[in-house]
């Protein structure tokens, strides 16, 4: 039976493990993050958990407590990931995403919502179909969104021609196809009618008079529609600057949870951690977030870069590491 801890706010289910199935792959060299405990970072509460993200929810998260889901599983189309082959049968794949989409259908809030992003390969573009159809059994699929990292624009303007290009995007060598600059964030909820509030993200009328034309623009915004153009920031070097074979931008994040609405969220969860995205996303909002990583590489450089985000090293106390800090706005 799960318990609240004492601790903390969050309603997870009972104190941080001393010993999990995944606590056992974790390295007791990484500070702060010892064996079956949470990475915890308060204001906002943020917990990360080197755990298998099957075991984090069933054993972590109290039913019908998360607002706001916003994650990337892995796509089965070969990544190079150090702790999960991302080569496994199809079938056995689609079986695992309806199994955890199943869980967090489990701790969703009733208007809560789940923001799952997720990509294919153009010799295998039906990934994001099929999955989104294996989710049909589970969830409601309620908004299409497409994350545009690259895009080139030609626009006639005051009859003047005009050409926008913006955005990074991976070439591919291909007589067969394009290059890939978009991604799918499919955005389900139990029944479909989540209400959301569409100008937190919303754009800015081209022309002021819409202000006045249109009903309810009075804020000289309209809904920014299902097409975001989210480019990655530049690095210098992959290695230090992204480790990680298949992360998104923090921004990504941080739109999916001002969507859902800022003010009614109390809690977050990012089932499929990686570098922390979500959780910088979170750090940046103020918002409380839970979330699991198999990964202990990725996990401490998710740790590091909420470091950088609330300016201050960890500071053990007891059994929980946290770093105490505000990160502001
Ligand atoms: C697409 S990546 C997520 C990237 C993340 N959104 C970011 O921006 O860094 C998927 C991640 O899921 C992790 N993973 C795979 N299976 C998992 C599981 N059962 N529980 C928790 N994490 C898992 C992988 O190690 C990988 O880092």
């Amino acid at each position: 039976m799960s318990r609240p801890n004492s601790q903390m706010s969050l309603p997870i289910c009972g104190p941080a493990q001393k010993t999990t199935t995944a606590a056992s792959r974790v390295g007791s060299n990484v500070e702060g993050f010892r064996a079956g405990e949470a990475m915890h970072i308060e204001a906002p509460e943020i917990l990360l958990y080197h755990e298998d993200c099957f075991e984090g929810i069933r054993t972590r998260v109290e039913a019908g407590s998360v607002d706001v889901v916003v994650t990337s599983p892995p796509y089965n189309i070969g990544v190079a990931y150090t702790a999960y082959d991302d080569t496994v049968p199809r079938s056995r794949y689609l079986k695992w995403m309806r199994e955890w989409a199943g869980l967090v259908r489990r701790v969703l809030k009733p208007d809560g919502s789940l923001f799952l992003n997720i990509g294919c390969k153009p010799s295998d573009p039906w990934v994001p179909f099929e999955v989104a159809m294996e989710l049909r059994h589970v969830l409601t699929l309620q908004n299409v969104i497409h994350w545009i990292k690259s895009i080139y624009v030609e626009n006639v303007s005051y009859n003047e021609q005009t050409s926008l290009n913006v955005g990074h995007y991976k070439p591919i060598n291909s007589k067969r196809f394009l290059n890939d600059a978009h991604e799918y964030i499919f955005h389900f909820t139990l029944d479909g009618t989540v209400e959301l509030d569409r100008l937190a993200i919303g754009a800015p009328y081209k022309d002021d008079s819409n202000v006045t034309r249109w009903k309810g623009a009075g804020n000289g915004l309209h809904c920014r529609g299902n097409n975001w153009f989210i480019p990655y920031s530049t690095i210098q070097r992959r290695s230090s600057d992204r480790p990680h074979p298949a992360s998104f931008p923090p921004e990504l994040a941080e739109m999916c949870i001002k969507l859902h609405g800022v003010d009614r969220v109390g809690l977050v969860m990012d089932p499929f951690v990686g570098i922390g995205n979500t959780a910088v996303a979170c750090a940046r909002l103020g918002v409380p977030l839970i979330g699991f990583e198999i990964d202990e590489g990725y996990l401490e450089t998710a740790k590091k870069r909420l470091q950088r985000r609330v300016g201050r090293s960890f500071a053990g106390q007891g059994d929980q590491a946290q770093v105490v800090a505000n990160p502001g706005p």
